[in-house]
């Protein structure tokens, strides 16, 4: 197996505080840096005078290198655009649940091929902005067919796939949303568990309230899935604490809090995933990771790409974001964008550059990884490497 070594790096953002100099900052720092590369996975990190001979050599010429971006919430297995609402939005109409109908209409329309080009090409904008791991889910089928197409073509891209059935309540059943939560908990289930590995609910009002949303992702445990929960983005309500009390992954959106949710987030193993490009397109309040940090609970910072609330496929503009609006510093931006959604995923294979970990990792056009947040906006991915591939 040959081996490759990224030398001469200014700022390299391991993510193993061990191995940070100031003892100050989560991203385990190292000056004039090297890591080495063997197969796809991490061999070595270190300063670079001090690295093993290798059979190849790439010169980072004194720019930063972190480790690939894990987005751990997007929406891309769709059809369509919602160009329209988002004017509409920005000339003062409300967001809300219902535009996910629009998406539902048009991803049934569409064929296998047409879906599967729209994600691959969402996929490979997010590669090339740095993202090397992402989750994707269902959610704009709403029947037990196309529910299932939607979770076999998210499949052929990623292990992350998750079934979020329960997106809202589908049309034909909208007189009758407990016959739709019979249908998700039964034969769409049956269809959906053997694609994916996780259950997702929109909990919120005009999708489905605690009651619903606990008994889907109950039903979801019992085949096997693990659950996750679009909580609290719209409004206050049981999602937080329901994701907690089931053991859920994460806790995506987390924008209205009582002290009740914050509490039971950090007294428990949910991560709080954070996607400010959803306030940011919904011209809505922001979340306040500050608080969230400061009780301790640990957050992730993710795209949310989907055609209604979040059309952004770029982790550096939500880092951007999250340092500008939503009080973090730019190292915990850059933490909660990489370690923090391999937590939300309950990885530690990704999201961080130490030995056995894969070879995941993004060159930056930039002294250091505080550039995200420094120079918005700009195209700062000069590089990236997937599984020890460089494919950027
Ligand atoms: O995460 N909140 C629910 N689902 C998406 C929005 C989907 C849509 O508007 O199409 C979200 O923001
Ligand atoms: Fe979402």
């Amino acid at each position: 197996m040959s081996s490759t070594v990224i030398s001469d790096i200014a700022t390299l953002v391991t993510n193993d505080p061990s191995l940070d100099g100031s003892g100050n900052s989560p991203l385990g720092l190292v000056r004039d840096a090297a890591v080495v590369i063997e197969g796809d996975r991490v061999v070595w990190t270190g300063e670079s005078s001090k690295a093993p001979a290798t059979d190849n050599r790439v010169d980072a010429a004194g720019r930063a290198v972190l480790p690939g971006f894990v987005d751990s919430h997007s929406h891309l297995v769709f059809a369509g655009d919602r160009t329209e609402e988002f004017n509409a939005r920005m000339s003062g109409r409300p967001y809300g649940a219902g535009g996910i109908r629009t998406t539902v209409a048009a991803t049934r329309a569409a064929s296998d091929a047409e879906l599967e080009a729209n994600l691959t090409r969402y996929l490979t904008e997010a590669l090339r902005q740095g993202t090397t791991t992402f989750e994707t889910k269902s959610g704009y089928g709403l029947t037990t067919g196309h529910e299932a197409r939607a979770l076999r073509l998210a499949a052929r891209h990623t292990d992350e796939v998750t079934f979020l059935g329960a997106h809202i309540v589908a049309p034909e059943y909208a007189d009758d949303p407990a016959g739709y939560v019979e249908l998700v908990t039964g034969e769409m289930l049956d269809a959906c568990a053997p694609h994916a590995r996780w259950i997702d609910v929109f909990c919120e009002q005009g999708a489905f309230d605690g009651d619903q949303a606990r008994a889907i992702l109950t039903a979801g445990r019992a085949k096997g899935l693990r659950p996750r929960v679009h909580a609290n983005q719209l409004s206050y309500g049981p999602g937080v604490r329901l994701a907690v009390e089931l053991d859920a992954a994460s806790a995506d959106h987390c924008t209205h809090l009582t002290d009740a949710d914050v509490d039971a987030l950090a007294g428990g193993n949910t991560v709080a995933t954070l996607l400010p490009g959803a306030e940011f397109s919904t011209r809505a309040e922001w979340p306040d990771a500050r608080r969230l940090l400061d009780a301790g609970v640990t957050v992730a910072l993710s795209t949310d790409c989907n055609p209604g609330s979040s059309f952004t496929s770029s982790v550096p503009f939500c880092v951007a974001l999250a340092v500008r609006d939503m009080g973090m510093t730019p190292d915990e931006a850059v933490w909660s964008a990489t370690a923090g959604g391999a937590a939300a995923l309950r990885r530690d294979d990704v999201g961080r550059l130490a030995p056995g970990a894969y070879a995941d990792l993004v060159l930056l056009d930039a002294p250091s990884h505080v550039h995200l947040a420094y120079r918005p906006g700009v195209p700062l991915v000069a590089g990236v490497w997937r599984r020890g591939v460089r494919v950027v």
